[in-house]
């Protein structure tokens, strides 16, 4: 199923949870909703499911035009953070209640949902009541029960929030599994960048209830389209400062970054001044010939060893190899790769990257 979303807004009084949003979804795909607390998402996937009028705007799935479609009759599968499954039940009357509830056979009933059991493996955990099974188990009844209907599109709330780290990176796979298995078009909110990027298609950023930028993840991260979806994306954080564009080039207290002709090579004529700039912290390579920086202190965070020093006043990460013999207080020679430094307007939009 495809989904339309046509200047969809959401205000309550003067504030707009969602303002104008547009966005495509093609058949099939998996789509990250992601943001901050607060932005939106949620209100989003609401509006989506049925369950909050827009204030204005359109939702098409396929060619039927839905914004006014009960929830019922959208054909939505729903999952929550909190699982919300109906504790007094086993797993399989969990499962099949939103088939009884719809006056589906209940030797049919029991069928599908042994299927979908097997689709999220629970098979062997049917009699099961959910304070009976792990946090992982329980969202993957949430979802088979979310499936058993056979939806056209599959809408999940923050579903891993409240599993610890490492049952939250397996759960993810599995549901990256398990759409990919159905083939089902799917929106998935997170305010978590990693697990937005590491199962998603593409990515909608959203602030302030306005969708920042659509891409897949990979080109996001290399070029994002502003300074916040730069800071959004990423850890640990893009280092973000403020430079001198002159004759020379691109200046930090006396540190050349660029010179002026490899600015000018990146393709746009950069005015003189001062701007915010970017560049992230795997950007920043030891080298024979760069510019020479102290290391204030030394982070080891298991694959990486994290540099953290300062040109100036200004702050910086730099992220290299664990196996690199470095002590707070020795020198370093660094450059930023190529095409690794990003300059933005003074409205924080992107303007080049050099
Ligand atoms: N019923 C409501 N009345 C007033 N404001 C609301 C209501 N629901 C949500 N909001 C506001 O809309 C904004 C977006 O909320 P939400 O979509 O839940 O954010 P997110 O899911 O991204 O954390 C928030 O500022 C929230 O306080
Ligand atoms: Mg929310």
């Amino acid at each position: 199923m495809e989904i339309k979303i046509l200047n969809l807004t959401k205000a309550y009084g003067d504030f707009k949870a969602v303002d104008d949003m547009n966005l495509s979804v093609a058949d099939g795909e998996l789509i990250g909703l992601l943001g901050p607390s607060g932005c939106g998402k949620s209100t989003t996937l609401f509006m989506l499911a049925g369950l909050t009028e827009p204030t204005s705007g359109q939702i098409f799935f396929g060619d039927k035009d839905v914004t006014r479609v009960p929830p019922e009759d959208r054909e939505i599968g729903l999952v929550f953070q909190n699982y919300a499954l109906y504790p007094h039940m086993t797993v399989l009357d969990n499962i099949t209640f939103p088939l009884i509830n719809r006056k589906v056979k209940k030797a049919e009933a029991i069928e599908r949902a042994q299927e979908m059991a097997h689709l999220v493996q629970l098979d062997g955990l049917l009699n099961r009541k959910p304070s009976a099974l792990s946090g992982g188990q329980q969202q993957r009844v949430a979802i088979a029960r979310a499936l058993v209907k056979k939806p056209q599109v599959l809408l999940l709330d923050e579903p891993l929030s409240n599993l610890d780290a490492k049952l939250r990176v397996e759960t993810r796979e599995e549901i990256k599994r398990i759409q990919q298995e159905v083939k089902i078009t799917t929106l998935f909110v997170t305010h978590d960048q990693e697990e937005a990027m590491s199962i998603s298609n593409r990515i909608a950023v959203m602030n302030r209830g306005v969708v920042q930028q659509y891409d897949a993840p990979q080109a996001m991260y290399l070029n994002p389209i502003n300074s916040f979806v730069a800071q959004f994306l990423g850890m640990p954080q893009i280092n973000m400062f403020e430079a001198k564009v002159t004759g020379r080039g691109v200046e930090l207290n006396g540190v050349l970054l660029r010179t002026r002709e490899q600015l000018d090579a990146a393709g746009k004529k950069v005015a003189d001044g001062t701007y915010q700039m970017g560049v992230r912290p795997e950007s920043l390579e030891l080298c024979e010939d760069g510019f020479t920086v102290k290391a204030d202190s030394v982070r080891m965070t298991g694959r990486d060893l994290l540099i953290f020093f300062k040109i100036g006043t200004t702050e910086f990460r730099a992220l290299t190899h664990s196996d690199l013999q470095l002590r707070a207080g020795d020198d370093l020679c660094l450059r930023a790769r190529k095409n690794s430094l990003i300059i933005f307007d003074a409205d924080g939009s992107a303007l080049v990257k050099c």
